[in-house]
């Protein structure tokens, strides 16, 4: 990509079509940038200067509204027309047709397996799901009544201090170890922290259940020595770790590029991801949904809550999104896996208040000026606690089906050519120089 800008003193010399041409009304000076995959260099604005001590032109780009930071190759989006593709595959195929495994290895592998592929990273994935006895008696530490994000945060973090040998990002074959290694035992770790804080004492994986069968067993394995889960509620789950496996430059996913940047080791970079994931505007959205539906307690109370919403006191729950202005498609799958999960478990009383809290927002003026929409957070969280789970658990789900994406982007980050450590610019706006005041004296 060429990179390198010229600078003229005559804005109508630009030739090319692949340029911009800026002019600085301060000196007058034009300057002619290159202009490729539809993006500009913001290094080429530095040559825009006033005089020679002048740093250069910067962007200021907040929340990285307009801001690309990387070129990736896993994930595309397009939010107005509500298209979501892994590795160029639409999510409803992936959804309807393939496994979170596979899924998972298209992610990380950038094609889909062969059987034997397939096979082997099963295999790889199932007999890495065990976690050295200290994490159990680490996990046990918890109050009682610690929330499983922090906890799951901690323990993917303590993971490193287990295998120093991922500090060393040049071997590929050892990041290859702890990609499996993170993915096969987010859900050991999701689980323990869940049998924490129901008091129930910690079940060990079983290599003879499927990755969603094994987490499930993990969850409610309780006095039996085999817990059959439905095959439904099996399907269900799988499907709801595609939906969310990965979604390009989000919050969580940014957290876990940025602190991967500084070449820490792929668990430390992947509890960044949790950490960030743990909040309520991002996978934390679902536990707060719920939440909302709970505190509307009945359809009656619906109008009184929007306008609450529309007045600014508070948003609604799983709507809205940075780039999905149109709908998001895994929400539309989402309700579908509702649907079967209800067959099993009977309906959840809060889908009626969601159901209708849905309908009058895509009506309402407030909601349709602003092109908010269900996201996936909106329905999940109903999915989840008719399995059975309280409401802490959800965002640890999340956290499991996204792990595969950031592993594939903290992959695909380390091998690019073009990154280097996350370091953003700022426009300091504090004090100028001033004396220390010795305190006696303030
Ligand atoms: N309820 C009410 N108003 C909203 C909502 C909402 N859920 N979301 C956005 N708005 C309003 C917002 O007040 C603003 O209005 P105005 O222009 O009058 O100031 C306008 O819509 C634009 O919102 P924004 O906050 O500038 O949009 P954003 O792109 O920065 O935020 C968001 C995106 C997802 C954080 C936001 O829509 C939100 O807070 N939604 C609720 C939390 C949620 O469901 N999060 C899950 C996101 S999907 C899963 C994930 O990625 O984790």
């Amino acid at each position: 990509m060429t990179t390198q800008p010229t600078a003229t003193t005559d804005a109508s010399s630009g030739s090319g079509s692949e340029t911009l041409t800026v002019t600085d009304n301060r000196t007058g000076v034009s300057y002619e940038l290159p202009i490729a995959e539809g993006t500009i260099r913001a290094t080429d604005l530095r040559q825009i200067k006033v005089n020679d001590d002048d740093f250069g032109l910067m962007t200021y780009d907040p929340a990285f509204m307009n801001t690309a930071s990387c070129r990736s190759a896993v994930t595309y989006l397009d939010g107005d027309k509500g298209v979501l593709r892994y590795r160029g595959y639409p999510i409803e195929q992936l959804a309807d047709k393939s496994s979170f495994l596979e899924v998972s290895y298209l992610l990380v592998h950038g094609e889909l397996p062969t059987s034997a592929e397939l096979d082997s990273w099963v295999d790889e994935i199932t007999h890495h799901t065990f976690v050295h006895d200290n994490v159990r008696t680490f996990m046990q530490g918890f109050r009682y009544d610690a929330h499983p994000m922090g906890m799951l945060q901690s323990s993917v973090g303590m993971l490193s201090t287990f295998y120093p040998e991922a500090k060393d990002i040049t071997d590929e074959a050892s990041n290859h170890l702890q990609i499996v290694r993170l993915i096969a035992k987010m859900p050991t770790l999701g689980a323990f922290a869940y049998r924490h804080i129901t008091g129930k004492p910690y079940v060990y994986p079983n290599n003879e259940l499927s990755y969603s069968e094994n987490f499930l067993a993990m969850l409610f394995t309780t006095g039996v020595p085999k817990y059959t889960p439905d095959p439904r509620i099996v399907k269900a789950l799988d499907v709801l770790f595609i939906l969310h496996a990965d979604h390009e430059q989000n919050c969580s996913t940014s957290a876990v590029r940025s602190v991967g940047s500084s070449q820490v080791d792929p668990y430390s970079a992947v509890a960044a991801g949790v950490s960030a994931l743990y909040g309520p505007l991002h996978g934390g959205a679902n536990e707060a949904v719920l939440q909302m539906l709970r505190r509307i307690e009945k359809v009656e109370n619906i109008p009184a809550f929007i306008e609450g919403v529309k007045g600014g006191k508070e948003r609604l729950m799983g709507f809205g999104h940075r780039v999905y202005k149109n709908f998001d498609p895994r929400a539309t799958i989402i309700k579908k896996a509702c649907d079967d999960v209800f067959e099993v478990t009977g309906v959840n009383p809060l889908l009626a208040i969601a159901v209708e809290l849905e309908k009058i927002a895509l009506q309402d003026e407030y909601f349709v000026k602003r092109k908010l929409y269900p996201n996936v957070d909106f329905y999940s969280g109903l999915i989840y606690e008719a399995l059975g789970m309280p409401p802490e658990m959800f965002t640890v789900l999340f956290a499991i089906g996204r792990t595969p994406g950031w592993v594939a982007q903290w992959k695909e980050l380390i091998g690019d050519k073009d990154q280097k450590i996350s370091r953003p610019r700022q426009i300091y706006i504090g004090s100028d120089e001033r004396d220390y005041v010795a305190i006696g004296s303030r």
